[in-house]
């Protein structure tokens, strides 16, 4: 495994983590989730990401099981807030309410004393941008979380809470979780440049676009059975990759793999860990198998010329446009 800074922090991270979205407490049963976060440890993963809203919670109570024995000082764990963890309408959003009652419930379930990286997961456009940050840093002064960061915010928003942290002298974002792939760069245009600027890492998510550029799904064909594609909660999000014209190129993206001796799952997460402003990207995993052979991506260079094959090949599918990061307009 290699290590990289978390943007321009002193915190490490593995190039490659571990995220659970969709299948601990979900998809998979406890034994399997157990297997993958073993399968990521074997192979030096040391980043975990995970939020409160995932399973209904669920999910943070397995990583916490999963994880538990291990010297907590050799792990960086992850959570967020944000989205719905229950009935109220208080139970949502980046109050300052119902940030302080998740970050509790958050540290319960995942049975540590503080989380490493605390993430907004949404833009909150309810509650005042002052009163999020303030809570945070007061989460940071208090050693619950060590350093903050946010999830799919735009380079205004993000832009905007700088500012004000450094008005106040509260704490600074060191990250941003956007979604990024071959087929989805929508952060290159304004987000990237933004946090290079400023320091901020992005530790991306759905690096093999939920599982679509592995290439095992077939243009004109049903979805292989316990696939991502066939699953219950995961098929909405995927579907915005599976209809034919993607799947045919990501099919012609196969000799490309070959050519360097990759899985194409290794060449989907070595594509975005060419982006210097990538700190980690972030895998998910149903199978111990998957982690095995994804995390044989780190530290692979891939050269401008296979870059250049890869952007002919995918062409017109490739998602550019910068307005496509988006919150909710109101709280879920
Ligand atoms: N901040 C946010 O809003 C946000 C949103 C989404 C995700 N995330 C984070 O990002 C993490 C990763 O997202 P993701 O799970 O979509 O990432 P991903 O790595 O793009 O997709 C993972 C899925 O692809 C399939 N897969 C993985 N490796 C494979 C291989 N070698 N061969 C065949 N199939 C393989 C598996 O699904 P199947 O076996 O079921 O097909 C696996 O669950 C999440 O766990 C979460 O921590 C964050």
């Amino acid at each position: 495994m290699e290590f990289r800074h978390l943007g321009r922090s002193g915190l490490m991270v593995s190039e490659i983590s571990y995220g659970n979205w969709l299948t601990h407490g979900s998809q998979v049963e406890e034994d399997a989730a157990k297997q993958c976060v073993q399968a990521a440890l074997d192979e030096g993963i040391t980043t975990f990401d995970t939020a409160d809203v995932y399973a209904g919670t669920k999910a943070e109570e397995v990583l916490g099981r999963a994880l538990k024995g291990v010297r907590r000082e050799s792990l960086e764990i992850f959570t967020k807030v944000y989205w719905p963890t229950g009935p109220g309408k208080n139970d949502r959003g980046l109050s300052r309410k119902h940030i302080t009652e998740s970050i509790h419930g958050s540290l319960r379930r995942l049975q540590t004393d503080y989380v490493d990286l605390y993430q907004a997961h949404r833009f909150d456009s309810e509650t005042p941008l002052e009163e999020t940050l303030k809570t945070f840093d007061d989460l940071v002064r208090q050693g619950k979380v060590l350093y903050v960061g946010v999830s799919e915010w735009n380079a205004d928003q993000i832009a905007r809470a700088l500012k004000i942290a450094d008005e106040m002298g509260f704490d600074r974002l060191v990250s941003n979780q956007p979604q990024y792939s071959m087929l989805w760069r929508v952060i290159e245009s304004e987000i990237v440049p933004l946090c290079e600027q400023e320091g901020l890492g992005q530790i991306v998510w759905s690096p093999i676009g939920q599982g679509v550029l592995t290439g095992k799904y077939l243009p004109g064909q049903q979805p292989p059975e316990g696939s991502r594609a066939t699953d219950k909660s995961g098929s909405a999000m995927i579907s915005r990759f599976m209809n034919d014209d993607v799947l045919t190129r990501v099919q012609e993206l196969k000799p490309i793999a070959a050519d360097l001796g990759l899985s194409m799952a290794q060449l989907a997460v070595a594509w975005v860990l060419q982006n210097p402003n990538v700190s980690s990207a972030i895998i998910g995993a149903s199978r111990p198998e998957q982690v095995r052979d994804n995390v044989k991506a780190a530290g692979v260079k891939l050269e401008a010329d296979v870059l250049k094959r890869i952007d002919d090949v995918l062409g017109s599918v490739v998602e550019r446009d910068p307005a496509k990061t988006q919150s909710p307009a109101s709280r879920p």
